[in-house]
């Protein structure tokens, strides 16, 4: 049987992990996060890849692709995106891949205007406010999700 697969996307201004805003964001860089992700998903013999974009575009592409490349679960972290992005909603409709949104910061103890996501009702679940470590817990739900069934 092929690999199982995950993807990881992350959405605008998280390559500035580290250094922007530490007091919501954390000082755990990008870089880091991916790092211990994919270490963790080989231990498990998944396939864990991830991609990060500022661009809306290419995210909506990069999630369309699913329909054909055969991801099995998606870790996202769509950032702004998250309270703006009907486009990124639909792809992940379009494509019906498994998915749980993360986010490093509460985004119910902030501005109003984060306090809406268009994802969060086609999600799985959603973390947040649990800062790098909510990406970790995701990958613990995702690994069961897919190699043992919806849990
Ligand atoms: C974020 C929260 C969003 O409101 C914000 O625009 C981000 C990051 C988070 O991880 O806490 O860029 O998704």
């Amino acid at each position: 049987m092929p690999a199982k697969s995950i993807l990881v996307l992350h959405g605008p201004n998280l390559n500035l992990l580290g250094l922007r805003e530490p007091q919501h964001y954390g000082n755990t860089t990008l870089e880091s996060i991916n790092q211990t992700l994919a270490d963790k998903a080989r231990q498990a013999n998944i396939e864990l890849s991830a991609f990060q974009s500022n661009s809306e575009a290419d995210l909506v592409t990069k999630i369309q692709a699913i329909a054909t490349n055969g991801v099995d679960f998606v870790i996202i972290n769509p950032a702004a995106y998250t309270h703006t992005s009907v486009a990124i909603r639909d792809a992940l409709s379009a494509v019906k891949v498994p998915f749980v949104e993360v986010h490093l910061s509460n985004i119910h103890a902030r501005e109003s205007f984060r306090q809406h996501s268009y994802l969060s009702d086609i999600a799985i679940g959603v973390i947040s406010g649990l800062g790098a470590q909510g990406y970790l817990l995701a990958l613990d739900y995702a690994t069961q999700y897919i190699t043992q069934g919806e849990c």
